[in-house]
């Protein structure tokens, strides 16, 4: 290696990066705030890309920051080749792709291609056009049922609480057809049956590519083709489900007709130079129905949701691993883990529920409160035994700190449309997107150069901040750095997981030269002989045994 070469250089020139690639997930509402409005933005995330080299990471994922309106913090996107003056200018776009770059970093944006803002030009031209003109056929328009037309075309519910359709008012005044939504009202669902929305993603792909991205992280990448019927769905749909098993597959999810928009997409991505990516955000059950999003000609990687979702126990960590390996393999691509993004409660406070609890859709003030001690304990060890596994691995923001979820936020600051759309019911998203803490003695805490935070920060999150745990032995942020630099080490991403004996309520792998073992247990469990203890999420207790929701990594003889 030549020596100038920083370890990121290294590996942006290596084949299939991003099957072993550890990649950032940036929310820029909430990562870095430079003009002190309290919002996050692209000249905020650039002057802070040294701490991502430092961490170790290989590439970063910026959740939208495209001219909205914001009534799904971005996830409502006006127009597709620009960036939201809150977030800054394209020509800070091409900044940060520019600047990542040259720290070694490779750089993905976000793609929403399921649904528009309303605020985009062409949902404005369908509602001023006529029923069944091309406007409105760029999207799902239908008549009402019933005499009058007054109810909904089918039953579908959205995803954030309410009826999945919304009746326009027609340009005579009179009430007229009516959209569909899987999300919010604000954000009308395409119909990709049209080939002009087809053209479109095309050349908007074609756009970011030429400005220099590594990849596009595809939103509801399961959603894009409806049943054409449109038959009736009776269930509620609650966001980040997943497909159950045993019951029939819904007939707005996973339709067949998905997989033909990522090969076309595909194909698009390797004419470029370079090995630029697609990563499905696709909600799907079974492990090898989600694989066929990463078959050789469709997307490189789909996000393991399935991993996210199981519980803190050792036969339910066994089952989901072996299976997430098994599917991938069987279509020969990478498998990827995540524990924490910007739509679930932050891991550090999940996993302080009592196991067995169902996911929460947000905590709030009046709710069962986790256990912030027990919660950490386990991030830390769940995160250590998904950093040795192979494959690739999102991290997201302020994971690497140690960040719990804000539980006791006052009801009035929540923004996600679930806690509008639910009537409360259910809390929502904003505690995992609370602005990170950088800084424990600056205003707010240094995520900008004022006090103004779009979401209040907790006061007990100076003890989070990057100053007081850089260099401190122990930290969370040094127990991830370190992890970071060992996996690239000992090449864990493109290594091959092997299980060993273990009591029950341990795991134990091997890991190339690496033995990983985590105790879930209540009983310390000794090392085997001659160990030689390389990395772990808590210390040893007095005996030299791994205690309980512990992860070590080791070398043996
Ligand atoms: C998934 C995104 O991660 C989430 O934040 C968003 O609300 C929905 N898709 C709708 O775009």
């Amino acid at each position: 290696m030549n020596t100038n070469t920083t370890p990121q250089e290294a590996a942006r020139s290596t084949p299939g990066w991003w099957t072993e690639a550890v990649i950032y997930q940036i929310y820029p509402r909430s990562f870095a705030d430079s003009d002190g409005d309290g919002i996050g933005d692209l000249p905020g995330i650039t002057a802070r890309l040294d701490h991502l080299a430092e961490l170790g990471v290989d590439a970063v994922w910026l959740s939208p920051f495209y001219p909205s309106p914001q009534a799904d913090a971005g996830y409502d996107v006006a127009d597709y080749r620009d960036v939201e003056p809150l977030f800054g200018k394209l020509s800070d776009a091409d900044r940060l792709i520019a600047e990542a770059k040259s720290r070694g970093l490779r750089t993905i944006v976000d793609l929403v291609p399921n649904h528009t803002s309303s605020a985009h030009v062409w949902f404005q031209a369908a509602l001023a056009a006529a029923p069944g003109s091309g406007e409105r056929q760029r999207y799902v328009f239908r008549d009402g049922l019933g005499p009058a037309g007054d109810e909904p075309p089918n039953d579908w519910q959205s995803v954030f609480g309410g009826p999945a359709w919304t009746r326009v008012t027609e340009s005579d005044g009179r009430p007229g057809q009516w959209y569909l939504h899987l999300f919010d009202t604000a954000q009308p669902d395409l119909n990709w049956d049209n080939p002009e929305v087809r053209a479109e993603f095309l050349d908007v792909l074609r756009f970011w590519l030429d400005r220099g991205v590594d990849g596009f992280r595809v939103d509801v990448a399961h959603g894009l083709v409806k049943q054409a019927d449109l038959a009736n769905w009776e269930e509620p749909q609650e966001i980040l489900s997943g497909q159950e098993v045993d019951k029939p597959r819904p007939p707005m999810w996973d339709q067949d007709g998905v997989h033909e928009i990522y090969r076309e997409w595909r194909r698009v991505l390797d004419s470029y130079d370079g090995e630029r990516i697609l990563v499905a955000e696709a909600w799907v059950e079974p492990a090898e129905r989600l694989a066929r999003y990463v078959r050789p000609d469709e997307m490189h990687q789909a996000f393991n949701f399935e991993f996210l979702l199981a519980a803190w126990t050792a036969p339910a960590q066994y089952a989901v691993v072996t299976r997430s390996l098994e599917a991938t393999e069987a279509v020969g691509a990478p498998t990827t883990w995540v524990l924490s993004n910007h739509d679930v409660v932050r891991h550090a406070s999940r996993l302080g529920l009592p196991i067995g609890t169902p996911r929460p859709n947000g905590i709030g003030a009046d709710d069962p409160q986790p256990d912030a001690a027990l919660g950490l304990r386990r991030a830390r060890a769940a995160t250590l035994l998904m950093l040795a596994l192979p494959g690739s691995a999102y991290l997201y923001q302020g994971e690497e700190l140690g960040l719990p979820e804000h539980t006791t936020l006052a009801d009035e600051v929540r923004q996600d449309p679930t806690y509008h759309r639910t009537g409360g019911a259910q809390r929502g998203r904003d505690g995992c997107r609370v602005p990170i803490p950088w800084e424990a003695d600056a205003p707010s805490y240094g995520f900008g150069p004022t006090d103004a935070s779009w979401l209040p920060q907790p006061t007990s999150w100076a003890e989070y901040a990057l100053d007081r745990q850089r260099g401190v032995p122990g930290s969370t942020y040094e127990l991830y750095r370190t992890a970071l630099r060992l996996r690239r080490e000992h090449q864990l991403g493109r290594g091959t997981l092997r299980w060993l004996e273990s009591p029950d309520e341990v795991l134990a792998f091997a890991n190339g030269p690496l033995t990983v073992l985590t105790n879930f247990g209540a009983t310390p469990l000794p090392l085997p002989a001659g160990a030689e203890l390389l990395h772990t999420s808590a210390p040893l207790d007095t005996d030299g045994h791994l205690p309980t929701d512990t992860t070590a990594w080791l070398h043996t003889p």
